[in-house]
């Protein structure tokens, strides 16, 4: 969020919009911090509705990222956290994204690498299968970049955020809560599952999160 917020330079007059903003908390950090304008849009009636009941100050509404219902030049930033490999029109999406931003307002499109994506820790380290999986179904950041200069942005840029830490409590693994456990096999789960138990027993998990986050600016 810090990344975010001084490299765009959104500040309290600003707007800015969050393309699958999910349950809103991205947009709502944004909005704190700076007192910006927040709009969050997403197809998803359900995070849409957790989104709403959480955060008053935020403009949520139902969308999609190739069809943007916002005047041309409205916004400051316009960003997505985890996002782009959902979308199945992405040079849509960063026409839209370029349609409605100001002249010199950035995107920011918060991804993994292929790099992050084999060394995500803990999920590459005991769920190895996940990550040609992974790799199939998120787009390269060279790919990304060329899709955003063909739609108009330039200064395309990227930077990496990465904050460890550890847990002792792996639930969110055992319910399948990261989509690539929902895609391997249950043999390759189970192994898995079993590695985070018995590493478990002398103590927590290391754990490392890393995004990269693709910048352009609108000319
Ligand atoms: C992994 S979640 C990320 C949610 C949120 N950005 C976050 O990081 O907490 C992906 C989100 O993208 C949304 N999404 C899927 N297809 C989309 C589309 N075509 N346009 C906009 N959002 C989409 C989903 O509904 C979901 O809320």
């Amino acid at each position: 969020m810090k990344k975010l917020i001084s490299i765009s330079g959104v500040g309290k007059s600003s707007r800015a919009i969050e393309i699958g903003c999910g349950t809103g908390n991205y947009i709502a950090a944004l909005e704190e911090r700076t007192g910006c304008a927040c709009w969050g849009i997403d197809p998803s009636e359900q995070m849409l509705s957790r989104a709403k009941g959480r955060y008053r100050k935020i403009n949520f509404q139902s969308g999609e990222a190739k069809q943007l219902n916002f005047p041309d030049g409205f916004y400051d930033l316009v960003f997505s956290v985890d996002v782009i490999h959902y979308l199945d029109n992405r040079p849509m999406f960063f026409g839209e994204a370029n349609r409605t931003l100001k002249q010199g307002g950035r995107i920011c499109t918060v991804t993994d690498s292929a790099w992050i994506i084999r060394h995500r820790q803990p999920l590459a380290v005991y769920f190895p299968e996940t990550v040609e999986v992974e790799l199939d179904r998120y787009p390269g950041i060279a790919e990304l970049g060329d899709e955003m200069i063909q739609t108009g942005f330039e200064d395309v840029t990227e930077s990496t955020v990465e904050f460890r830490y550890r847990i002792s409590d792996i639930q969110a693994y055992r319910e399948k809560a990261f989509s690539a456990l929902r895609l391997i096999s249950n043999d390759a789960f189970a192994r898995g599952i079993k590695g985070m138990e018995r590493d478990l027993t002398t103590g927590p998990i290391q754990c490392v999160s890393r995004y990269l986050l693709l910048w352009g600016t609108k000319k």
